[in-house]
């Protein structure tokens, strides 16, 4: 259902409540990254120029219903300001007397950043009582929190029962276009990159992509488990022997989708992540004292090959252990095979972009998605509850 938009609403002398997520990486007391921070931009900006007050909200970290001061939104509204160029006032809470005021004191074209939703457990409760008082700091409201939308909370969900009409902000949307064209029509072949430690977290994902993509590759070390299920020593490489069953049902439903699942054929094993460098060798001759810790060159080769017919691509997460430069190959390459095969391509979680930075490609990726969590669950095929509570768009 195409959902109604932050553009098809009469903001002028309007407060509009924008739920972002504003979920950054904090360095003594300062923002790292603001990448979250610039892409929620645009929704300001809109929301300003067509004569609104923004009332701005989000949660930092999890700070487990309790106020913390190193959980707290002043170094963000500090960098909001100096990206939007004007001042962003932080409130002393996000609910209460004081914020309430400072909500009905705005003038067009000033924005009030509530401080931390997570200080109160209400929010993640999704406590009614609590989404009506933040409700009532606003006229209308904007969800602008792609990364936060597998959320059911109460500035996510309950909100939304008592401010209407909820719109998409400019990064919802575009976030749900992407992901969308992903799972919609894409053009073919639409090939998909798994990776990361953990298979256990991506057999949802790769049981759904099954049934859309035409091929898979799987690397990291999740790879080890379904090397596993095939009946491969994968020596100290990890494995996760209890999800050895549902990689062969895996395997096996890629041969009844025509969905083609690509493996590693290769190896980088060194004895321990300290090593300082790794050996390639062939898949079927791991030795048992060593551990796999990279996808080895013809892999690499193999994936390329793979990824240089494809008109679609879909990547999340690194194929081995990205964080240790003798390890780094692998997802580097892949990175590259991505930037320089000419599809569309969509990316998403923190390593996979650390990635793409790191190769020097991120400007030749189609998307970047700026959710972790949410685009797994979105390419899972789960309905995002951020989602569901926006107000369908007139017909
Ligand atoms: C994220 O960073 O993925 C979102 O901000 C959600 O954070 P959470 O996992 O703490 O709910």
């Amino acid at each position: 259902m195409p959902k109604l938009t932050i553009e098809q609403l009469d903001l002028r002398g309007k407060r509009v409540f924008v739920r972002a997520d504003l979920n950054t990486p904090l360095v003594q007391g300062q923002v790292s990254d603001d990448t979250r921070l610039r892409a929620v931009l645009p929704t300001i900006q809109l929301a300003l120029k067509a004569g609104a007050a923004v009332v701005l909200a989000s949660h930092l970290g999890r700070p487990k219903g309790k106020p913390s001061p190193e959980s707290s939104l002043r170094p963000v509204a500090l960098r909001l300001e100096a990206l939007l160029g004007r001042p962003v006032e932080l409130a002393p809470d996000c609910v209460g007397p004081e914020t309430e005021a400072r909500a009905r004191a705005l003038r067009p074209g000033e924005v009030l950043l509530l401080e931390n939703l997570r200080f109160h457990p209400e929010e993640e409760a999704n406590d009614d009582g609590f989404a009506r008082r933040l409700a009532g700091l606003a006229d209308c409201y904007v969800d602008d929190a792609f990364a936060a939308a597998h959320r059911a909370h109460a500035s996510i969900a309950a909100i939304t029962k008592h401010l209407q009409p909820a719109a998409a902000g400019v990064l919802m949307q575009q976030e749900l276009a992407a992901l969308g064209r992903i799972l919609g029509a894409p053009a073919r072949p639409l090939v998909a990159i798994l990776g990361g430690a953990k298979v256990s977290d991506k057999l949802a994902l790769v049981e759904h992509l099954l049934e859309r993509v035409d091929a898979l590759l799987i690397g990291g070390g999740m790879a080890f488990t379904f090397l596993l299920a095939l009946g491969h020593a994968v020596g100290r490489s990890l494995v996760e022997p209890d999800r050895v069953e549902t990689a062969r049902a895996a395997l096996e439903k890629a041969r009844r989708c025509g969905a083609r699942i690509v493996l590693p054929v290769d190896a980088l094993v060194a004895p321990d992540l300290e090593s300082p460098t790794g050996r390639a060798v062939g898949i079927r001759e791991i030795p048992a004292d060593q551990t796999g810790l990279d996808i080895g060159p013809r892999t690499v080769a193999g994936f390329a090959t793979a990824l240089r017919g494809a008109r679609t691509i879909i990547w999340n997460g690194p194929m081995g252990v990205f964080e240790k430069p003798p390890f780094a190959g692998g997802t580097l390459a892949v990175a590259r095979a991505v930037a320089e095969s000419g599809a569309f391509s969509v990316i998403g979680g923190g390593d996979t972009i650390a990635a793409v930075a790191q190769a020097g490609v991120t400007d030749r990726i189609g998307y970047i998605s700026t959710a972790g969590g949410a685009f797994l669950e979105f390419l899972e095929g789960r309905r995002l509850p951020g989602v569901e509570a926006l107000t369908e768009a007139p017909a």
